[in-house]
């Protein structure tokens, strides 16, 4: 018996960093994965890595911005395996670390979109199917941005608050039909997600950095993946609304 034995998850962002991990341990506690990803050659790397290690996986491409494509993601879901227990909701993106008076709306709308947007639509489609089942797990990714002000440009820091808020929201809302939303807040994270950027805002990274030295060191995906395993299983049974500092003790100083 395995911790995740026959549960049924979509993780998306799961072809890459954080969410691959997530994928990996879930699929490693007997889950059955769905990997959400816009990035068609790392989904099909991944699922493919998946399958011959024996793990049950499915790929499915997608923009979490986009309704139809959330749709098909769930639906493809239940086709394929029947049912949906959890959804973790990984897919994220940076905005250049623009400081509040260098804000470019098509950044601003593309992290609002993505960021904010996705995790409210794969939510609003997978929460009559959780009451109806009465169970259901939801896992965010927030951010050390999304519980503290100055670590980060200004789009993402508002675009985290609001994930930690729809956690709560959620949590708070729908405990008393057996579901449960949790959120995840890691500093930083050894993952593809800062080094592919170019076009930092000079402003903004100058400003959110300043404390980075006093932060112990960054996290390994495996120790985020860890975290979402307990919230994705019955061990943390009474743990609701609640957004996890990640972040070895950074945020406590
Ligand atoms: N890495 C860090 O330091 C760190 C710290 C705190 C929070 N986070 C959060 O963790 C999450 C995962 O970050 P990561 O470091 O694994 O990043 P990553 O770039 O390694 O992986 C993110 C994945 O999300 C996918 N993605 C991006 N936009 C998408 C969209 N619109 N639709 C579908 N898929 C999309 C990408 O293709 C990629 O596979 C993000 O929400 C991020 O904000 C990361």
């Amino acid at each position: 018996m395995t911790r995740l034995d026959n549960k049924i998850a979509i993780i998306t962002g799961g072809a890459n960093g954080i969410g691959k991990q997530i994928a990996t341990r879930f699929a490693e506690e007997g889950a059955k994965v769905v990997l959400a990803d816009f990035n068609g050659e790392a989904l099909e790397a991944s699922v493919n890595e998946f399958k011959e290690k024996g793990y049950a996986a499915h790929g499915v491409k997608v923009n979490v911005a986009v309704e139809e494509d959330i749709n098909k993601m769930v639906d493809e879901t239940i086709a394929t395996f029947g049912r949906v227990d959890i959804l973790v909701n990984c897919a994220g993106v940076l905005d250049l670390m623009q400081a509040a008076h260098n804000v470019e709306d098509d950044i601003w709308n593309r992290v609002m979109d993505i960021n904010v947007g996705g995790i409210m639509r794969a939510s609003r489609k997978v929460l009559p199917i959780y009451m109806e089942q009465k169970s259901g797990i939801i896992i965010n990714l927030s951010s050390m941005a999304g519980v503290t002000g100055g670590r980060g440009g200004l789009t993402y820091t508002a675009a985290k608050h609001a994930v930690t808020g729809m956690t709560k929201n959620i949590g708070s809302h729908y405990g008393e039909f057996g579901i449960r939303c949790n959120a995840i807040a890691p500093a930083q994270v050894n993952t593809g997600l800062t080094t592919s950027i170019d076009g930092w805002d000079q402003f903004g990274l100058k400003q959110s950095t300043r404390g980075v030295a006093t932060m112990n060191r960054p996290a390994e995906p495996i120790e985020i993946a860890n975290i979402a395993l307990f919230l994705a299983s019955e061990e943390s049974s009474y743990v609701n609304g609640v957004v996890l500092a990640a972040d070895s003790g950074w945020s406590a100083y």
